[in-house]
């Protein structure tokens, strides 16, 4: 006799293929429940087949009852045994993520408060037209003082104590040398903020230090006049150090600018009651400044007679330290995180 093929076999025996394959893949506890559920729930796969019965011939009953429940065994033998291996730790349960967690954070510096100092610098004279120039900090005798109309014997040489690299090589003691290095590459008109390191042989203390930064200004143009010159600095000082500020300007002396001037703004620790700080004046000097001088212009094959330009400089270290109230500048150069993070 032939052997009958019973209806809904090929069915039992592909949801039994189906569930070897898939319980092969089963990893976490997660999959083993999604796999019960896919084929061992009410209405999952196995029990799918069960709702068939009814369509079976009641001959044919028997026997496909037989096989049904020896799917349903031997899908139940596969989950039990997925689970059994999970509890053993033979699979490994996926690590679980834990939303709950902080996030990973990544420590990052903060500005240098001369950095910053010199960024708002630059960012105020950028809104008043000037870019920024550059510099060598090692220079020649001829940038640093014979072009700025240092005579070789001036007394300023001395007031300036330099640290030598060569005979006519040193280390810059201002920015202004970049001033005579921006007038021979470039011509007028010029507007220009130049900040750098500048280097003294001076005694080291809680106020001063070997090195420095200074920001120096240029502008050169026809008919650039003198009261352009405080309109600027007045300008400057006042979005720099807020705009109540009191200032003052007295007349000062410097080789390279004629006439020229420095200027004081009132103590910011005690108001311009008179303090440790400002040695009991009220005022602060902030920086010096000038006509540049018809021989600078000259040095740098500008005619005096078309053109005119100002000049300025200031300390930057001095700066920070009155904004910032910093007891000692050597702080400023040790580079110790502690002091640093405040900034
Ligand atoms: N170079 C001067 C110094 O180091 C500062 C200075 C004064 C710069 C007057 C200037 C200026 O450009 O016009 O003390």
């Amino acid at each position: 006799m032939d052997e009958i093929k019973l209806p809904i076999s090929g069915a039992i025996v592909a949801v039994h293929a189906e569930a070897e394959e898939r319980a092969r893949t089963i990893q976490t506890a997660d999959d083993a429940e999604q796999f019960r559920i896919h084929f061992l729930a009410r209405k999952g796969g196995v029990g799918a087949l069960f709702d068939e019965m009814h369509n079976v011939p009641p001959e044919h009953k028997p026997l496909v009852g037989k096989q049904l429940n020896e799917l349903r065994a031997g899908v139940t033998a596969l989950y039990e045994d997925a689970k059994a291996r999970i509890a053993a730790g033979e699979v490994k349960e996926e690590p679980q993520i834990d939303l709950s967690l902080p996030g990973k954070f990544h420590a990052i510096g903060s500005t240098h408060p001369i950095t910053q100092t010199i960024d708002d610098m630059k960012r105020i004279f950028a809104s008043m037209g000037f870019a920024v120039a550059d510099g060598p900090e090692i220079e020649d005798d001829y940038h640093n003082f014979e072009a700025l109309n240092f005579a070789p014997d001036h007394p300023a040489r001395d007031m300036q104590d330099t640290f030598f690299v060569d005979k006519d090589i040193l280390l810059r003691t201002h920015t202004s040398p970049v001033q005579i290095r921006v007038m021979q590459n470039q011509k007028p008109p010029i507007r220009a903020i130049m900040p750098g390191r500048v280097y003294r042989n001076e005694a080291v203390s809680a106020r001063s230090y070997c090195l420095f930064h200074q920001v120096e200004g240029l502008y050169v143009d026809k008919n650039v006049t003198f009261s352009e010159l405080k309109g600027t600095l007045v300008a400057f000082a006042k979005e720099f150090y807020g705009s109540s500020l009191k200032y003052k300007f007295r007349p000062s002396f410097f080789p390279f600018t004629e006439p020229s001037l420095e200027m004081d703004i009132t103590c910011f620790l005690c108001k311009g009651k008179g303090c440790r700080m400002c040695k009991d004046s009220g005022w602060l000097e902030v920086l010096g400044a000038g006509m540049v001088h018809p021989n600078v212009l000259k040095n740098c094959d500008i005619d005096p007679e078309i053109y005119t330009g100002f000049a300025f400089g200031t300390g930057i270290e001095r700066i920070a330290i009155l904004r910032h109230g910093i007891p000692d500048i050597r702080m400023l150069f040790e580079n110790d995180l502690r002091f640093l993070k405040q900034f």
